[in-house]
């Protein structure tokens, strides 16, 4: 920030997300892993897409393999890697995207912070809330079974916390195998709040 002078671009966020036909925010899917976030977010990418929408998503494992390469899953690493997310997920809001965003983001905090980076009306916070016990059954990568073996140290849900939501915009439970039904509920969410139209 040292000797930096903040420059106001001549096109604003307004006329980029104009051009899209498009009102931006992040969607921000926080749950245990496992708990269907990624899914969710890819089926809802490909239903706006499909609608002409233009869209982004930033998903926790890809990251993880480029901009946040150099973090691991202590505490500090995981609230530095949100607070990245974060900026980078202003940043594609700021170029008038829907940012689809699907990371633990187990802290409270963290999402607070995130949230409060962004307009009032930008951050649409989804709590994909599937119970542990059907996140450990489904087990896609295999991850919980190394955790419970002690492979894994400061798993989330395991030995490592995850806080839930207070207060999200939506609140999806997430036990089926079929996430159809919720990708409708955050299709007709984004209607309603004029995020996207009919
Ligand atoms: S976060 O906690 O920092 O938000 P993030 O969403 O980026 O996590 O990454 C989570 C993914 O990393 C999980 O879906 C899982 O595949 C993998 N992973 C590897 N180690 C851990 C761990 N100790 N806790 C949780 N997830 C882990």
């Amino acid at each position: 920030m040292i000797n930096t002078v903040w420059h106001n671009p001549s096109i604003t966020k307004l006329q980029r997300a104009e051009r899209k036909n498009q009102k931006p925010c992040v969607v921000w899917f926080t749950g245990l892993s496992g708990s269907g976030k990624s899914t969710l977010a890819n089926e809802l990418e490909s239903r706006l897409y499909a609608m002409g929408y233009h869209t982004y998503l930033l998903d926790g494992d890809n990251v993880r393999h480029g901009l946040n390469s150099d973090l691991g899953f202590g505490e500090a690493d995981r609230i530095e890697n949100i607070r990245r997310i974060g900026e980078v997920s202003k940043l594609f809001v700021d170029a008038g995207l829907i940012v689809l965003s699907a990371f633990i983001s187990p802290f409270r905090n963290d999402r607070g912070r995130v949230r409060s980076l962004m307009g009032a009306d930008e951050f649409v916070e989804v709590f994909v809330d599937t119970p542990l016990s059907v996140c450990e059954a489904r087990d896609p990568k295999g991850l919980y079974k190394k955790a419970r073996r002690g492979e894994i140290k400061s798993f989330t849900g395991i030995d490592s916390p995850y806080e839930e939501p207070l207060n999200p915009e939506i609140h999806l439970v997430n036990d089926q195998s079929d996430a159809g039904g919720n990708v409708d509920i955050l299709i007709d969410y984004l209607k309603k709040m004029g995020y996207i139209h009919d």
